[in-house]
């Protein structure tokens, strides 16, 4: 095949943008190009002439090689260059970026820290990871008590447990503060249980939990205080009930239920059963209690002269009941058409 060397030159040299180039590249040492082609050519010809044709080939090559990278270096100097010489538009409109806000459920725990907060109380926190006496044993939960079905979850090596509840802290605190009293804390965190999923249900949910110890601590002092709590959450109106129940580390152990945030405790809504309190006309919220006398000795803390009331709830049941969401599991899902709601 002919090949006019100076024909190619011409043609790189004239190249005006790197895709031209990139072509010009393809149609000479392209694998049908005409470089190649004729390099190819030469197992074709006599033996005596195959030395010279192949040198000439092979000088040819390289030379277009050459001018090719030379060429390509002076194109993509030049489009820089251009680049940086167009003016940039400073007025233009830049990209907004997506703003981030607070979860629904850290908003309802902000909430709840800061009514606390205002009735004196510390924030304490505790790990995640607990031993089985801290989360268990230490609360009169033995190791075949019933209680543990209830909170069943995964365990670890040598004792240990995600947290079940964050009463856990309850006993971490009073260790540490018991020569300190009076104490005056809540609680929040993440706790794990080994739950079947539903609506209401999740294997893994904060709680906030509050403890005070101090001389002549009542039952009453718990009522006012959730009251006091309650209305602050859910609204001015709010009433508390409390029914009894029961929990290990408690004695007396009470149920704490609201009013109805919709029905405002009727059960009634527009002459039909409120949906969500299923026309009882209260909202079921949390456990609490008197702390049990030997929980307080298991402490350190002596129950002749000190007593105090802990109780504990779930902020995720209190934001959807606060938003109207009746699913708890749409709190913890990727889905931002629902968390942008908030
Ligand atoms: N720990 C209990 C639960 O997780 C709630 C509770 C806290 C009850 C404090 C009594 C006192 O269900």
């Amino acid at each position: 095949m002919a090949v006019d060397k100076s024909e190619m030159l011409t043609s790189i040299a004239n190249a005006s943008s790197l895709t031209e180039l990139e072509d010009l590249r393809v149609a000479y040492l392209g694998r049908k190009g005409s470089v190649t082609q004729s390099l190819k050519a030469i197992g074709g010809m006599p033996p005596s002439e195959r030395g010279e044709a192949g040198k000439a080939a092979n000088a040819l090559r390289l030379e277009i090689e050459a001018a090719l990278s030379a060429k390509e270096g002076e194109l993509s100097r030049a489009e820089v260059e251009s680049a940086l010489s167009t003016p940039m538009d400073v007025t233009a409109p830049g990209e907004a970026p997506r703003l981030g806000h607070r979860h629904p459920v850290s908003v309802v725990l902000e909430e709840l820290v800061d009514l606390f907060w205002q009735m004196g109380y510390q924030v304490a926190e505790g790990p995640e990871v607990e031993t089985e006496w801290h989360n268990f044993e230490a609360l009169l939960v033995g190791k075949d008590h019933p209680a543990r079905d209830m909170q069943d979850t995964f365990y670890l090596e040598e004792a240990h447990l995600p947290r079940t509840h964050t009463s856990a802290v309850q006993i971490r605190y009073m260790q540490e503060h018991k020569g300190d009293l009076p104490i005056r804390i809540v609680a929040p965190g993440k706790v794990y249980r080994n739950e079947d999923e539903d609506a209401r249900h999740s294997w893994s949910f904060y709680q906030i939990e509050g403890l005070v110890v101090d001389q002549g601590i009542s039952l009453s002092d718990l009522k006012g205080t959730l009251e006091q709590m309650m209305r602050g959450i859910l609204g001015e109106n709010t009433k508390v009930r409390l029914r009894s129940n029961y929990f290990p580390y408690t004695e007396p152990s009470v149920e704490m239920d609201a009013t109805c945030v919709i029905c405002a405790g009727s059960g009634k809504l527009a002459g039909k059963v409120c949906h969500l309190c299923s026309g009882t006309g209260w909202l079921e919220l949390g456990g609490a209690g008197m702390v049990h006398p030997q929980v307080l000795r298991n402490v350190g803390i002596d129950p002749e002269i000190y007593s105090g009331f802990a109780f504990g709830f779930g902020p995720e049941r209190l934001a959807a009941i606060k938003y109207g969401v009746d699913d708890v599991r749409e709190f913890w899902r990727p889905n931002f058409k629902f968390l942008e709601q908030f």
